[in-house]
């Protein structure tokens, strides 16, 4: 439990919420989905405001809560931080305050971890966390969703993540504590994910958490693999020094090889081709990237639905 807020209002990190209201998002997702498709309205959210704040650049957060929420009968406001007064400074306690004054929900996608918290403790709308430097839960909803559809489950699974141990892989982990799959990170020395998500996902899921530096043991017979960028948003400078730390570690065929028979393959999205992932394994059968990009849209619509009715 947060000090000055209740982190159950709040969709900030996968570590927050209890894993039969995890199930539930998932499951609210899969019907919503299943019921659009079958064209059917949800004005669940009729006459509500959705606040989207972005300090980094997004193509598929930003058009599936705006989508979403379109969808939902509500109205996304898109609110970039370097043209609003967030960019000349004013502070994140006042910004928070004024801004529960006029929407019944707050999209952040930011670096610290500590912003999308501190609008949290200070606004009294829920925050939902669309990206920091720390975790990514939206994703990793989404991708769980994208797993059960094509793998029947996700508790009986196996994940391998190769590369970075970045705020994908530390939102797995997250994911790994609560859902208790097992998950295979191979990292380059140096790249491991965060210290305390890692010990807490050990903690909760002791049989089920491997880092090793050799991408084949994580992949080996695993049901998902999956990578990211080597170098996120705001790391651009290290770009250089990561595509050589990061040698070894790109998901091709041969790797793809190890993996159990009918593996997936994942990934967040934008791929660089040729750096994280082949060409190949990206445009093969096994990749299930747009049913995963296009889950964002179900499940998010679940995470506001549920959180600002
Ligand atoms: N996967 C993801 O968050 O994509 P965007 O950066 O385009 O939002
Ligand atoms: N790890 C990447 C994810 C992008 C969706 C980044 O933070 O840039």
């Amino acid at each position: 439990m947060a000090d000055n807020y209740d982190e159950t209002k709040h969709f900030l990190s996968i570590a927050d919420w209890r894993l039969p209201e995890l199930e539930k998002l998932l499951e609210l997702g899969a019907k919503l989905k299943n019921e659009q498709k079958a064209g059917k309205a949800h004005r669940l959210l009729e006459g509500k405001s959705l606040a989207m704040i972005f300090e980094k650049a997004s193509t598929r957060t930003r058009m599936s809560f705006e989508v979403g929420i379109f969808q939902l009968g509500g109205q996304p406001l898109f609110i970039s931080s370097q043209h609003s007064q967030m960019g000349r400074g004013e502070p994140i306690k006042d910004t928070a305050r004024v801004m529960s004054r006029y929407v019944h929900g707050i999209m952040i996608r930011t670096f610290a971890q500590s912003v999308v918290e501190e609008f949290a403790q200070f606004g009294d709308v829920p925050v939902i966390n669309g990206l920091t430097d720390l975790l990514h839960p939206c994703q990793i909803m989404a991708d769980i969703m994208t797993v059960i559809e094509h793998k029947g489950d996700i508790k009986d699974r196996t994940i391998a993540w190769i590369g970075d141990g970045n705020n994908m892989a530390n939102s797995w982990l997250n994911a790994a504590a609560k859902f208790g799959f097992s998950l295979r990170l191979a990292c380059p020395e140096g790249y491991d994910p965060n210290p305390e998500i890692l010990a807490a996902a050990k903690q909760a899921n002791p049989d089920g958490i491997l880092v090793t530096r050799d991408p084949k043991e994580a992949a080996s017979g695993a049901d998902v693999v999956t990578t990211d960028v080597f170098a996120s948003m705001g790391q651009e400078d290290e770009a250089e020094k990561r595509l050589q730390a990061f040698q070894g570690f790109q998901v091709d065929s041969v790797l793809m090889k190890t993996a159990a028979p009918g593996a997936v393959f994942l990934h967040c999205l934008p791929a660089h081709r040729g750096e994280e992932v082949s060409e190949e394994v990206f445009e093969s059968a096994a990749s299930v990237v747009w049913d995963e990009a296009e889950n964002r849209l179900h499940v998010q619509k679940a995470i506001m639905a549920t959180l600002m009715q």
